[in-house]
């Protein structure tokens, strides 16, 4: 229905649209301002029921939207991260990505879309004409702009169409949760994980080469070896964060070459089992000087003596290298008698 089908007593009173004189076309100036053209009145201004019906409308887009943003905290939460789906024309596809997508987007596109239907159906569709001004704002044009800012906050409504401003308020609250929600994915809390690695009482080395439990007879004086805790393999899905800690340096020295007391009771006729995780910034420790017992961290230059503890004699990390207690077990093999007594690597020490 046009404006041109509406009785004439219905339609709202013409407004002025033409904003001064037009322009008369001269020899100086051949393109003269045509004005605007005439007023189409909107069918939301003359029929309350097509208002009502839009105003039905945008509320719906609204409510949509908070539908759609409770869809994707359930989403979040009941579909596990794993879950692979077909989705013609996609293809395979996880789940958990889909639903998010879906509902975040939906829940965005019902809001941009019933603030738009409003705007295009219901606020005020008078055409204005701006007269160009300069740039800088004298104080009376600011105070123009305040009364034009209450004046269109007048126009929208907003305090008539409570249904409308309520599921707005209600839409626009609601879709920030998205964003809290998917704070969770920076990872779970590491509560007592970095305080434990994966060895235990009677668990054996295992020569991280050969794959095979050692024997004090395979460590050899002035070698280095690298070993890990039995049970731990390089298929399991969480191999890199155990290695991360549990990897182990073993060195065999004199014992009356051992200065320190303690690391010559946790060793085994000598045989010493130091993390390999430097604890300066977490790079393994792989330079060994046998005739020092030095070893060297590639990346800072860190310097540990592993005749005394392990201690740090050069370089930027803060503490010596933890020691994992050792002994042999009734078939003569190399086992732990304890998880590290300190937490490993770097970083974790300064939070205490
Ligand atoms: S990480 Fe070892 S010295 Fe910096």
């Amino acid at each position: 229905m046009s404006s041109q089908d509406i009785p004439e007593e219905k339609l709202p009173a013409e407004r002025d649209t033409t904003h001064g004189a037009l322009g008369v076309a001269d020899e100086k100036n051949p393109f003269a301002d045509p004005g605007l053209p005439p007023h189409e009145h909107r069918i939301q201004d003359i029929d309350e029921r097509a208002a009502k019906r839009s105003e039905r409308t945008v509320a719906l887009l609204f409510t949509l939207s908070m539908l759609a943003t409770i869809g994707f905290i359930a989403a979040f939460v009941a579909i596990p991260v794993d879950k692979i789906v077909y989705v013609f024309p996609l293809g395979h596809v996880s789940a958990l990505n889909l639903a998010l997508g879906v509902t975040l987007g939906t829940a965005l596109f019902a809001i941009g879309a019933g603030a738009v239907h409003w705007a295009r159906t219901l606020m005020s569709d008078e055409e204005l004409t701006d007269e160009r001004h300069p740039i800088e704002a004298p104080p009376e044009v600011r105070a123009k702009v305040m009364d034009d800012f209450r004046q269109g906050a007048k126009e929208s409504a907003l305090g008539r169409r409570k249904l409308i401003r309520n599921t707005m308020f209600g839409a626009l609250t609601l879709v920030p949760l998205s964003g809290v929600v998917l704070l969770r994915d920076l990872g779970p809390l590491p509560e007592e994980k970095l305080r434990h690695t994966a060895w235990s009482k009677g668990k054996r080395l295992i020569n991280q080469n050969t794959n095979e439990p050692m024997r004090p007879s395979d460590i050899v004086t002035g070698s280095l070896t690298f070993a890990k805790p039995e049970g731990l393999d390089e298929h399991d899905h969480d191999f890199n964060n155990e290695i991360a800690k549990a990897a182990l340096m073993i060195v065999r020295i004199q014992p009356d070459d051992i200065k320190d007391k303690q690391a010559l009771e946790w060793s085994h006729e000598g045989i010493l089992a130091y993390s390999k995780i430097c604890t300066h910034v977490g790079c393994p420790i792989s330079l060994y000087e046998q005739q020092t017992h030095h070893v060297l961290c590639p990346c800072h230059q860190s310097t540990f003596d592993l005749s005394d503890g392990a201690k740090v004699i050069f370089g930027p990390a803060g503490h010596a290298l933890p020691q994992l207690r050792i002994g042999v077990n009734d078939d003569g093999y190399l086992e732990a008698l304890s998880d590290f007594e300190e937490p490993v690597g770097p970083a974790f020490w300064e939070r205490g």
